[in-house]
């Protein structure tokens, strides 16, 4: 039985900062792999986030102050044919009596019902541009109201997104999302520990992404949060290779980028570590460069910083670590200014993290980079990338390094969630000589 508390409070705080309207959020539908096989379904995220429903094909209506209840569910019926093949469905006493809906309608019948609910209200909250098919619906609905006008309804005027509100209160994780998040990075770092346990030159990066996936299912993880990179040598260089198909050379680095996700919830870990338990002299020099300037930016994760000050330190440690090394010319100012560092580091620090890998919330106000807020949770992760070129130092050629924790702002400093993932060359190289 799920703790519907969290999801009606979510509720209630989104129905309050709605203005006269009514809000249609739709889940996402199973999508066909191939032949009559299905890709394992995974709720939408704002569905979820507002319902803990976890099954295809159902919506939420939202109604501020309707008389007969405010949290409307369309679902799928209960049906024992096909409960027999496919599993249990919630049903319409489902959705009332565990998902604490105060009414449910079946999903088959949201034509004839939906324009009803929509009648008087001045405007509609939806999921805009996300399904495009619904949306198509929704319009489709709205008509049927406008129709009705010479009868004295009226129809909403405006479609808003509700996503400036949602995704405003989905950037700051509440007690019960940190604790999934947790989860998500203590089973994800296991991964990664086991990866450096289990490499060794000769092996396929599957065979790692294999202990990976060992871990993350142990650990509850029914699916990883993204698709793995274990990238071996040069294709660490790809910033995202999946293909994960090759063979582990002694000498090279592995970079694997890996996350679970519990409970809807993503973790996101980048170690970048030598398939032979020990670093090469240049691959320590870079390795020592990035993990400084990750260590930089994870101390600008703090309250009365803004979202890119982080962003500015790990490029500041980079640019100067380049400098150092003979990768670029010129002076930290000049570099920084002439942006020559981003031949070898061409991503962002970081994102939001939650539901999403890459979360939702904006990052700027106003156009300004928004301050950071206790609770928010984000991806530090740095890199340096030398893929082989005439005029670069041959030492470093496809030399690719990443390291990427996730981190909660707290009132007293960054928390790093994904802190139990060996980190440091002496971390590392003590694990895999054991
Ligand atoms: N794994 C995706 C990312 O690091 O953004
Ligand atoms: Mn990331
Ligand atoms: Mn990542």
């Amino acid at each position: 039985m799920i703790d519907i508390a969290p999801f009606r409070k979510r509720r209630t705080e989104l129905m309050q900062l709605m203005d006269n309207g009514v809000a249609v959020i739709p889940t996402a539908s199973e999508q066909t792999r191939n032949g009559d096989v299905h890709y394992r379904f995974r709720p939408d995220s704002d569905f979820f986030y507002l319902s803990g429903f976890p099954e295809p094909d159902a919506c939420i209506v939202l109604i501020p102050g309707r008389e007969q209840g405010e949290f409307i569910l369309f679902c799928r019926e209960k049906d024992p044919q096909r409960e027999l093949w496919d599993g249990r469905r919630a049903g319409l006493e489902g959705a009332t009596g565990e998902y604490g809906a105060d009414d449910a309608f079946p999903i088959d019948d949201i034509d004839e019902i939906l324009p009803g609910l929509l009648e008087n209200h001045d405007r509609v909250y939806c999921t805009m541009g996300r399904y495009a098919d619904f949306d198509t619906r929704l319009i489709h609905w709205l008509n049927e109201v406008r129709t009705k006008s010479r009868t004295g309804v009226h129809a909403p005027a405006g479609l808003v997104d509700i996503g400036h509100i949602l995704h405003e209160m989905r950037l700051v994780k509440e007690t019960e999302e940190l604790r999934a998040m947790r989860r998500a990075a203590e089973v994800s770092a296991r991964g990664h520990e086991r990866a450096m346990r289990m490499c060794r030159p000769g092996l396929y990066e599957y065979q790692v992404q294999a202990e990976l996936d060992y871990e993350f299912r142990l650990g509850g993880s029914h699916y990883s949060a993204y698709p793995s990179i274990v990238a071996g040598g040069a294709n660490a260089c790809v910033l995202h290779y999946t293909d994960n198909t090759e063979i582990l050379r002694d000498g090279d680095l592995l970079l694997i980028d890996a996350g679970a996700e519990i409970d809807c919830y993503a973790a996101d870990i980048t170690r970048t570590f030598p398939v032979n338990g020990r670093f090469t002299a240049p691959q320590r020099d870079l390795y020592e460069i990035v993990l400084a300037a990750q260590q930089d930016a994870i101390e600008a994760c703090v309250v009365g910083n803004t979202w890119n000050h982080p962003h500015e330190a790990a490029v500041r440690t980079l640019c100067q670590g380049l400098i150092d090394l003979g990768l670029i010319d010129g002076g930290l100012d000049e570099a920084l200014e002439k942006g020559t560092y981003r031949r070898f580091y061409m991503h962002r620090t970081g994102h939001w993290l939650g539901m999403d890998v890459h979360d939702v919330g904006d990052y700027k106000i106003a156009d300004q980079w928004r301050p950071l807020e206790p609770g928010m949770t984000l991806t530090v992760e740095p890199g340096l990338y030398v893929a082989a070129a005439d005029d670069v130092d041959a030492r470093f050629h496809d030399i690719g390094i990443r390291i990427e924790d996730d981190v909660l702002i707290t009132a007293k400093g960054p928390e790093i969630l994904t802190r139990a993932a060996p980190k440091t060359i002496d971390d590392i190289e003590t694990l895999m000589r054991s």
